[in-house]
């Protein structure tokens, strides 16, 4: 089924909730929202954070282009007290677009210049400097190369022979994809972001080698041969830890496949998630010292509407979109439940437009998490975080409005922002998707 948004209060939200069968928690107010609470070592003014959204707009060698710093300097003005940077290849092999960001030695003083500006900027529209975290990733299947590197078959996504390139990595492959790690939080140190995100989410090598059940030898089969690579390549960020310096992970706790294919599935084959490896995970991350994360759902290649539930999109899920909502809520809020030691941020809001901050504010309120990052509507209203602290929900005209044209973008590795609320930058890009459409040369 394919609602439209249509929905003018949060009662109407609710009462579609109750007919559905689920919960999602809003608030009065978006006062929670205003609390300061402690993320990655820094005590930060407010709950809210732009979540990290590949703009595929680098220059050629990994650097960040004219148009990727004024995304991150509106952010920065934006009042969010996190900016989680966007997704950044470990490797050239491992990008996922010829125009991914990637941290270099050569490139290292531009993401250093980032890292001043978004403070500055931040300072000066808000009086405070943002967290800044930075996102590494190999983007394995997904990475733009000849041969990606897997991390072992998955009939879900390989039934679309897009998905079927690659090779599974070698062990000694991914051993050096943890070095790989290493260098990269070094680099991230030495150009002045606060943290480091050992990114397991999205069907990426580190999340796919969660749910690689069938792979033999140590990096797959049982749980802990499964989870080995991820810890690894903590462990290898952690050597470059400082107080200053903090390492953090975006954790997918459900891929939305059916089990043995999804971490996080439940072994009867039903669509409802099993969380008892991924809170055990986090468990394992809060004892070593990870005490500040965020978590997600999904894979945006196949189960788009798990990660971000939406109104259009490349196919029409057979859920409503707010039951997508309230999966991730629930899902997320079972996991603070079981280690109320770790932060977390949540993920997934944007589908709920203007009434996105009462839902952050609700889901903090009844303590399912400790705060939202907000990706889509970070594209579309870079202020979201000002107007939900001041007025208690984003412009009514500047809300993201769940069409996919952003997730269009990416896929076709072109410039992508929000072509609704700035058709001046992303118009002609999303002209350049729909003429390639047309001639077959996608
Ligand atoms: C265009 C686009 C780019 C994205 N890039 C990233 C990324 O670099 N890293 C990541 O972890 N998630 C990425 N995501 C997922 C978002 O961070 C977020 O989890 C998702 O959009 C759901 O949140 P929302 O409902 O607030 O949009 C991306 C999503 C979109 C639409």
């Amino acid at each position: 089924m394919f609602t439209k948004f249509s929905y003018r209060t949060v009662g109407e939200i609710a009462r579609r909730c109750s007919e559905l069968g689920i919960e999602i928690p809003f608030a009065e107010d978006a006062s929670a929202l205003a609390r300061e609470f402690v993320f990655c070592g820094r005590r930060l003014p407010n709950r809210l954070g732009s979540a990290p959204m590949e703009g595929a707009d680098s220059e050629h060698d990994g650097s960040p282009s004219p148009l990727t710093f004024s995304r991150y300097r509106a952010l920065a003005r934006g009042g969010s007290a996190v900016i989680w940077f966007e997704a950044v290849a470990v490797s050239e092999e491992s990008r996922s677009s010829h125009n991914q960001l990637g941290l270099t030695e050569d490139n290292l003083s531009e993401f250093r210049r980032h890292c001043d500006e978004a403070r500055e900027e931040g300072l000066k529209a808000n009086g405070f400097a943002p967290l800044l975290v930075i996102q590494a990733n190999h983007s394995g299947r997904y990475s733009d190369s000849a041969i990606p590197l897997t991390a072992w078959s998955n009939p879900c996504l390989e039934k679309n022979p897009k998905y079927l390139r690659g090779r599974p990595a070698t062990d000694e492959e991914l051993e050096r994809i943890e070095e790989l790690q290493k260098n990269t939080a070094r680099l991230s140190r030495l150009a002045g972001f606060n943290a480091i995100d050992v990114k397991a989410c999205h069907g990426y090598l580190a999340a796919e080698l969660l749910s690689a059940r069938s792979r033999p030898g140590r990096y797959g089969g049982d749980y802990e041969g499964r989870t080995r690579f991820y810890k690894n390549c903590i462990k290898a960020a952690k050597a470059e830890e400082t107080p200053d310096f903090r390492i953090t992970t975006r954790l997918g706790i459900y891929d939305g496949f059916p089990y043995p294919w999804g971490f996080g599935a439940s072994e009867d084959g039903g669509r409802e998630p099993d969380l008892s490896e991924p809170s055990r995970l986090a468990g394992e991350l809060l004892a070593d010292g990870i005490d500040s994360v965020c978590l997600t759902m999904g894979n945006p290649y196949v189960t788009t509407h798990v990660t971000r539930p939406y109104n259009s999109g490349a196919y029409v899920p057979d859920e409503d979109p707010l039951e997508g909502v309230a999966r991730i809520c629930r899902g997320v809020g079972k996991i603070k439940k079981d280690h109320p030691g770790l932060t977390i941020l949540s993920s997934g809001p944007s589908f709920l437009r203007g009434f996105s901050g009462y839902y952050a504010a609700g889901a903090v309120e009844s303590g399912l998490c400790d705060g939202m990052l907000f990706g889509r509507m970070s594209l579309a209203c870079p202020d979201f975080a000002n107007d939900i602290l001041t007025r208690g929900e984003p412009d009514p005209k500047k809300v993201c409005m769940a069409c996919g044209k952003c997730g269009e973008l990416i896929r076709a590795h072109l410039p992508t922002g929000c072509v609704v609320r700035n058709p001046e930058v992303y118009l002609k890009y999303l002209r350049e998707y729909e003429r390639r459409l047309k001639d077959g040369t996608k």
